[in-house]
């Protein structure tokens, strides 16, 4: 059957990101009403999940150019052939690389990517599922003062892990240098806009961000490693537990990732291409400093608050408790 828009049904699976779209058949065109409800729903839930599709890598590519111009990434596998995929295929002998951090794909751009879509192709029986976090979320999960605080700054970013894949010869320098020369640091907004979304999004991940401009050394690693903390809490996160065949894109500028690397020395095999972004653009509105208030939970001096059927008991009162019942 052919696809369109109508057939498209959608499943939210995380609170704050995550659908699964069923109903779409990636080996057949997608027309572009469909599609237009398809990036519809990839701004709204910052990730979606399409099963049980055996796609060509061709046909991956076909797909992904549909949400813009693909870009090729300058440490990651890929051919000669096709330098827009990039193959990761891990076992024994090759061990998966620097991806159990949390991040953003390529910050160290000018212009990160706007979206990163993986296929499928060999799942480990046990383990090897990928974590999604919303920085929308983390974002709004702040206090509004921190909100405020962070409002405005700049953070430098750098393709620091792929540093070790240089050796110190002669050689090996020289490849470093040509590669800081096309990839020199990047200055981008702590708080981003989303382009499409118009909503503020935390922007600064482990794996990349090196520095807050404009701060102390220890200032500026103590407010990150802060930040960073906000990806780490679950209410903000989606995991997503892989099968063959099962297709992944997700937001680039408003989400991380983790790859969780439990699963070596088993084989797991996945297709990425990635899709170029644009300019990171700063998030100027400031928030509200009257309160404190944030998304995931209420006010603990609020009237409203429960807390479970919680509620502080002395000792005596449960022995009393206790010869009641
Ligand atoms: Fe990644």
């Amino acid at each position: 059957m052919a696809n369109s828009a109508e057939n498209v049904q959608v499943i939210q699976r995380g609170r704050h990101l995550g659908a699964e779209i069923q109903g779409i058949n990636l080996t057949q065109p997608v027309d572009d009403l469909t599609f237009k409800v398809i990036k519809d729903v990839f701004v709204e839930h910052e990730l979606i999940v399409f099963q049980d599709q055996p796609i060509t890598s061709e046909q991956q590519i076909g797909f992904a150019k549909k949400f813009g111009e693909l870009s090729v990434h300058p440490f990651s596998p890929n051919s000669d052939e096709t330098p827009e995929l990039i193959i990761f295929d891990n076992d024994a002998d090759n061990p998966p690389f620097g991806t159990d951090c949390w991040h953003s794909d390529e910050t160290f751009r000018a212009e990160p990517p706007k979206a990163t879509m993986l296929h499928g192709l060999i799942i480990p029986e046990v383990g090897g599922d990928t974590m999604f976090a919303s920085m929308t979320s983390a974002y709004e999960g702040l206090s509004d003062r921190m909100k405020n605080f962070i409002s405005g700054l700049e953070c430098i970013h750098d393709f620091k892990p792929f540093r070790a894949l240089f050796n110190n010869d002669e050689k090996g320098k020289a490849d470093l240098r040509y590669f800081e020369d096309r990839y020199p640091t990047i200055t981008h907004p702590v708080v981003r806009k989303h382009p499409v979304s118009g909503k503020p999004v935390l922007f600064v991940n482990p794996q990349f961000s090196i520095r807050i401009k404009g701060m102390s050394e220890v200032e500026s690693r103590n407010l990150l490693d802060q930040l960073f903390e906000q990806a780490k809490i679950p209410e903000f996160q989606y995991r997503h537990c892989w099968d063959v065949d099962t297709v992944v894109i997700w937001d680039n500028r408003s989400t991380q990732h983790y790859a969780v690397h439990d699963y070596f020395p088993q084989r797991r095999k996945l297709n990425r291409v990635t899709i170029k972004g644009g300019k990171v653009l700063p998030y100027t509105d400031a928030a509200d400093t009257r309160s404190v208030h944030n998304n995931k939970s209420p006010l603990p001096d609020s009237p409203k608050v429960k807390h479970g059927g919680h509620v502080p008991k002395r000792q005596l009162e449960r022995e009393l408790e206790k010869v009641k019942t």
